[in-house]
């Protein structure tokens, strides 16, 4: 069975290029195409890794299993921008090519020096016992973009832990280099540890971080360690949380904590609460730079692993976030769109609107790419909200209950169904701010972003209507509501 496994993985790796045009022409003909995020031409998207600035522009890998839509053996693709709106598909960036990540270049991010930029990942090998072995391994991007592995820079596990060791996150702090890895320990709880480097090549393990969550899951994937405004911030994707009320409804969670920043001698990191970065369904593994402006952005994955999504018989899988950026506010972080974003931009429509026990059918607006801006106020309703990608049985509908200050998405009528074993609405509370709630939307093909109440939550989704449901609604229930609603029309790439 196992070996069976191995060698489908290995014919997939070997395949003729005709198997990828043929999964490429399927994904050409797929609905659900993306006209503004970044997707795979065709097979299988994760986790962003080497998010980066170098040599003028910045750079996204992701990981990509080119020849179907299964997690097989993991490539990282190369996109690039210079500014993070425009993406250009580079092609290959890593194929699992070499003893130590033969099955699988995983996760990993990259950091300038000597104008060359590093990209530190996880490769993983497996014997024929199918026993996984994990390396921290290293290459090197020149300026012209030639990509060039070099040996592993850690090759074991340290003892303490099991195979369970990936996605090195690495950062420069005054003569040294420091990166975080993703870890389980021996009695299969989640941690991430600590290594350091005076130059990128021999690495010295520091120990675990110290943190108040000595059980919290069983995995922690794709840990991330930043500074803001000076406070440290701990970011992870934890596996293995139970479901607590409106929290950890997903398979697996991402989120963050924040507190002083990490002392990098004695490892304590002294935190507040775990917070979750996105209430939606589709949300994983986010990654973040510094970027040259001083701004935090950070990127995600707009998927869940383990789950089957409709597009997976059509030949492409998942797409990336839009770009973020972060900061903190009230002790929390804020994700705000990027300013970018807005060159996007095409024709405006504004309604000023109010409704009364009732559900508004607004005719002027619809569409299926676009931004909008809605400002609800003077809310005396139980209930209040709007549904977009609207048709014949279909809408995607936000709501909010001031009763009980919290926010819901609910998918149950969005179109082709997903995941329904997780549910299909997902809540946050949400405390109204001089009595408003506003929701920022990006609406793509198959995709929902809502920044709520100035980027104070998010909610990121994929949704599977049909390309016909192109509506838009208001309603309030038992009583009334004033919307205030901005709409951009976004520009294709076709159209660009
Ligand atoms: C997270 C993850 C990482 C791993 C990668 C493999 O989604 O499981 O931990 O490096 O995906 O594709």
């Amino acid at each position: 069975m196992k070996m069976n496994r191995t060698q489908l993985y290995r014919k997939l790796h070997e395949a003729e290029t005709g198997e990828w045009e043929a999964l490429k022409q399927l994904a050409d003909q797929s609905p659900w195409r993306q006209a503004f995020h970044i997707q795979p031409e065709a097979g299988l998207l994760n986790d962003p890794n080497g998010f980066s600035f170098f040599n003028g522009e910045y750079h996204l890998f992701y990981q990509w299993f080119p020849l179907g839509t299964q997690h097989g053996i993991k490539y990282w693709y190369h996109t690039s921008s210079t500014d993070l709106v425009h993406w250009n598909n580079k092609g290959i960036g890593m194929a699992p090519d070499t003893i130590y990540d033969s099955h699988g270049a995983y996760s990993g991010s990259a950091i300038e020096k000597d104008n060359l930029l590093y990209l530190m990942y996880t490769g993983n090998t497996r014997n024929t016992d199918w026993k996984r072995y994990p390396f921290q391994c290293m290459a090197t991007m020149d300026q012209q973009g030639v990509i060039t592995k070099l040996p592993p820079v850690i090759d074991k596990v340290p003892a303490g832990y099991t195979d369970h060791f990936r996605d090195p996150k690495v950062w420069q702090d005054g003569e040294y280099y420091y990166c975080v890895i993703g870890a389980q320990r021996i009695d299969q709880t989640g941690c991430a540890v600590l290594y350091q480097s005076p130059d990128l090549q021999e690495w010295t393990f520091q120990g675990e971080l110290n943190t108040a969550l000595p059980s919290f899951g069983y995995m922690w994937e794709c840990p991330d360690y930043f500074e803001l405004d000076q406070q440290g911030v701990f970011l992870f994707s934890p596996q293995g949380l139970a479901t607590i009320g409106d929290q950890f409804q997903n398979i697996y969670q991402s989120g963050y904590m924040i507190g002083t920043p990490l002392d990098l001698n004695t490892r304590q990191f002294d935190h507040g609460e775990f917070y979750e970065l996105d209430h939606g369904f589709d949300f994983y593994a986010p990654q973040t730079i510094l970027a040259p402006d001083g701004r935090r952005l950070l990127v995600g994955w707009l998927g869940m692993p383990e789950i089957d999504y409709p597009t997976d018989t059509q030949g492409w899988a998942h797409c990336l976030t839009l770009p973020r950026e972060l900061s903190i506010e009230d002790g929390q972080l804020r994700q705000r769109p990027v300013a970018e974003l807005s060159q996007l931009r095409g024709q405006q429509s504004h309604v000023h609107h109010t409704v009364h026990h009732h559900r508004d059918l607004i005719s002027s607006i619809e569409g299926i790419h676009y931004e909008m801006l809605i400002q609800i106020s003077d809310i005396q309703a139980d209930k209040v909200g709007i549904e977009v990608r609207v048709g014949t049985d279909e809408k995607t509908v936000l709501y909010y209950e001031p009763a009980l200050e919290k926010l819901t998405l609910d998918r149950t009528l969005s179109g082709q169904s997903l995941a329904l074993e997780y549910g299909t609405t997902r809540s946050c509370s949400l405390p109204l701010e001089e009595g408003i709630v506003t929701l920022h939307l990006f609406m793509d093909t198959s995709s929902i972003e809502v920044f709520v109440n100035d980027g104070r939550n998010v909610f990121t989704s994929r949704i599977f209507p049909q390309l016909n449901s192109t509506g838009f609604a208001l309603f309030a229930e038992h009583g009334s509501a004033c919307f205030d609603v901005t709409q951009w029309d976004l520009i294709d790439k076709g159209e660009q």
